[in-house]
């Protein structure tokens, strides 16, 4: 056996030994979902693009800002795939008189009668290496 074949082959085992020791501590097969920290960079921003986007089509007075992010994953598959449900509410921001591309100076309405938040569910699909991203799913609920 030559080098390159010992290499493989030892390449390999650690490989098995990576998904058993995955599969005994109970993490999830390569390409699945799994979960990611509420706080990552990229996350954040495919959530407020996805929020941008909201503000541009709805017919609300006010633009919206996220508030929660219930649960993060992310998918390796030919790229990246984000699958996120998070929570976005009304801000004291009036569409009208607001840069809708800059929601950093708009706090959130207090609790009454233009309180508002809606369940939104996000499936995005990041391919970084020609910058291109398909937005899969995007359903918001009162
Ligand atoms: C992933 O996060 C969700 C929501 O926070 C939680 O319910 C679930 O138990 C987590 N799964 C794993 C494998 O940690
Ligand atoms: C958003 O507005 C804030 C405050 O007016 C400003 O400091 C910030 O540079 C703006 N960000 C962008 C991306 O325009
Ligand atoms: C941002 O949202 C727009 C509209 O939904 C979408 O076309 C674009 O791919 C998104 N970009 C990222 C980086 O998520």
């Amino acid at each position: 056996m030559g080098p390159k074949m010992l290499l493989l082959l030892s390449l390999l085992g650690v490989f098995e030994v990576m998904l058993a020791v995955g599969l005994r501590h109970g993490r999830s097969m390569p390409g699945s979902p799994y979960n990611i920290s509420r706080i990552d960079p990229s996350l954040q921003q495919v959530v407020l693009n996805a929020t941008y986007s909201f503000n541009h089509k709805s017919n609300d007075a006010f633009l919206y800002k996220p508030s929660t992010i219930h649960k993060a994953q992310r998918q390796v598959v030919k790229g990246i795939r984000y699958i996120v449900d998070f929570e976005i509410s009304r801000t004291v921001c009036r569409k009208r008189d607001s840069d809708i591309n800059n929601l950093s100076n708009c706090d959130f309405q207090p609790e009454g009668r233009l309180h508002q938040t809606f369940q939104c569910h996000l499936e995005v699909w990041v391919i970084p290496w020609n910058k291109k991203s398909t937005t899969q799913v995007f359903v918001c609920k009162p």
